[in-house]
């Protein structure tokens, strides 16, 4: 089994950018941890991050040949992109949609998602746990649906 983790926007500044909403790790130190937590669990993760709308578009109809599901932190694309919210509609695979921050605690513009509706679920507000807790979760989903 394996898992597409993907990070859009500005997520790549993750450490430096907004330090007191995003905390304090790197997106390389969050890799690291997700990374260690998929071995423990026996499934496999690839990473992708991009700040372009395509690229990430790109990188989930490729998803398609390989991955499980994903785990998706669309960053500021989650509250505009009909063109992500149609590619997560297209893939069919069980995305995940994280956020660091609690969302719904921040600006209103925030508390719209346009994927949410075609996401498998949504974690929100526990730092980079968020991430764990969605692996975790497709993890035992897909572990749970083998059980029948
Ligand atoms: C974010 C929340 C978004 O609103 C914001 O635009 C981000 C990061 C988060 O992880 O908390 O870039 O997705």
């Amino acid at each position: 089994m394996e898992i597409l983790i993907l990070h859009g926007p500005n997520l790549n500044l993750l450490g430096q950018r907004e330090p007191e909403i995003y905390g304090r790790l790197t997106l390389d130190d969050i890799n690291r941890r997700l990374e260690a937590r998929a071995r423990e669990l026996g499934v496999g993760v690839r990473f992708v991050q991009s700040n372009h709308e395509g690229a990430l578009i790109d990188a989930l109809h490729e998803a398609r040949g390989w991955a499980a599901g994903v785990v998706f932190n669309p960053g500021a694309y989650t509250h505009t992109s009909v063109a992500l919210r149609d590619a997560i509609a297209a893939i069919g695979l069980p995305v995940v949609e994280v956020h660091l921050s609690n969302v719904h605690a921040r600006e209103a513009f925030r508390r719209q998602s346009m994927l949410a509706p075609v996401c498998l679920g949504t974690i929100s507000g526990f730092g980079w746990l968020s991430y764990r807790l969605a692996l975790e979760g497709l993890v035992r989903l897909n572990s749970v649906q083998q059980e029948g």
